[in-house]
């Protein structure tokens, strides 16, 4: 840490004042709670917090919270206007999506829950919760404990089965402008193709991601994600039923994502996107046991957005196909930190349990940050930390030496 400046003054110029002893107060900002503000970027109109998470300063026996007068700035030279801003992104097989903010499954229900608070037909598009064959109840509790600068959850893919989900949802789904992209899970290749084969011509599905990070039960409940061969496998079954755009997650619990990723790639997926949780525990209290009902869960929030950055910047040196970024997402730079590691487009996911506005708002800080920097489109943002020399170290796997 810095030093801090002390500054020293003659003494001459004010009367010393005896030092008044003052409370040490501290403010502790909560890793998942709370817009910030991107750095660089100018200062957007006031921002309205959740209700339900930052209570008005007013309750809290502060001052009233007076916006400032949001009147029109004037552009400078070479800016542009934000609303000519062109941020589709195209995800492959003629899936364009109006902008590249998506939220991500698990962490949005199926979007039905927030239509109340967020203005879907804002978003990118849903990924909506993990949908399996069969319904299923999930995971013993407790299934959630918070952690430093993120989240440990066990949910276990509590899902009321694919037919429930297309019965209660669908029809709803395809009266939005919004794609809906369905997340399908399974612990078997058959069961992953008999979800798919149903979501196959529902008006109201737009495409398919893919959780690949479950137990593939006839490989002694080893993940299909952590091999490429299974995840392969798993991949082409389900291109030769569907036509819809597929999109596989990538986990990042394995040593090395990309064989994963380019074999993914390979046996036909439209798009990646990266990452599903890190796997982790937290213990009881009294330190007799593991805390989680299921042992172990999968760990979210601004913690893994390091892991993320560093998967999404060595897949997207691998594979020609569009990579979405998962992993962290609470404020503009991160969605600028994920594009300039080539990543097409992103999906927020735990931040939204604390603020449910945030992805609505990442489109418009984003569209406001292309107008600023005179871009007409938020292509020019992709990539650009990514190395210019194919080859490069990075990219043969050399990125890590302790
Ligand atoms: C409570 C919870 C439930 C989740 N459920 C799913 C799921 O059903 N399917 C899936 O592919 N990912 C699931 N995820 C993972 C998220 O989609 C995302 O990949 C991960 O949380 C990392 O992004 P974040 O750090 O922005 O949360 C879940 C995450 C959380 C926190």
């Amino acid at each position: 840490m810095k030093a801090k400046k002390r500054v020293v003054t003659s003494g001459k110029e004010r009367p010393v004042e005896k030092p008044k002893r003052r409370p040490t107060t501290r403010t502790i900002r909560s890793a998942l709670v709370g817009p910030k503000p991107a750095k660089g970027s100018r200062p957007g109109p006031p921002q309205v917090a959740a209700p339900a998470v930052v209570p008005p300063v007013a309750a809290l026996g502060g001052p009233a919270l007076v916006p400032p007068p949001a009147g029109p700035r004037a552009r400078r030279p070479g800016e542009l206007d934000p609303a000519a801003v062109d941020l589709r992104a195209d995800l492959g097989r003629g899936l364009v999506l109006a902008n590249p903010v998506l939220v991500a499954s698990g962490t949005f229900g199926y979007g039905v829950e927030y239509a109340d608070v967020v203005d879907i037909g804002r978003l990118g598009a849903i990924c909506c919760k993990g949908t399996t064959l069969n319904p299923r109840l999930g995971n013993p509790p407790p299934r959630v404990t918070e952690t430093p600068a993120g989240m440990l959850n066990s949910i276990g893919l509590q899902n009321p089965g694919v037919d429930a989900v297309l019965e209660r949802y669908a029809p709803l789904w395809a009266g939005w402008s919004t794609p809906v992209l369905v997340n399908v899970a399974g612990e078997s290749i058959e069961e992953y193709v008999g979800v798919v084969r149903r979501l196959e011509g529902v008006p109201g599905v737009a495409g398919i991601e893919l959780n690949i990070s479950c137990p593939n039960v006839g490989k002694g409940g080893l993940q299909f994600a952590i091999d490429a061969e299974a995840a392969a496998a798993v991949t082409r079954a389900v291109r030769r039923v569907t036509e819809l755009p597929l999109i596989v997650k990538l986990s990042p619990n394995v040593a090395d994502v990309r064989p994963i990723a380019t074999a993914i790639a390979a046996a036909g997926a439209d798009a990646l996107s990266a990452i599903n949780t890190l796997s982790g525990m937290a213990l009881r209290p009294d330190r007799t046991g593991p805390f989680l009902g299921n042992t172990y869960g999968g760990l979210s929030g601004p913690a893994i957005k390091p892991v993320a950055l560093r998967i999404v910047y060595e897949v997207t040196q691998v594979v020609d196909i569009p990579v979405i970024a998962i992993g962290g997402i609470t404020g503009l730079d991160d969605v600028l930190d994920f594009l300039a590691v080539g990543a097409v487009a992103v999906q927020v996911g735990t931040a939204i349990f604390a603020d449910p506005g945030l992805p609505v708002r990442l489109v418009d800080e984003l569209r406001r940050q292309c107008a600023v920097d005179g871009h007409g489109s938020y292509r020019p943002l992709i990539g650009t930390a990514l190395p210019r020399r194919p080859g490069a170290p990075s990219a043969r796997g050399a990125e890590y030496r302790p």
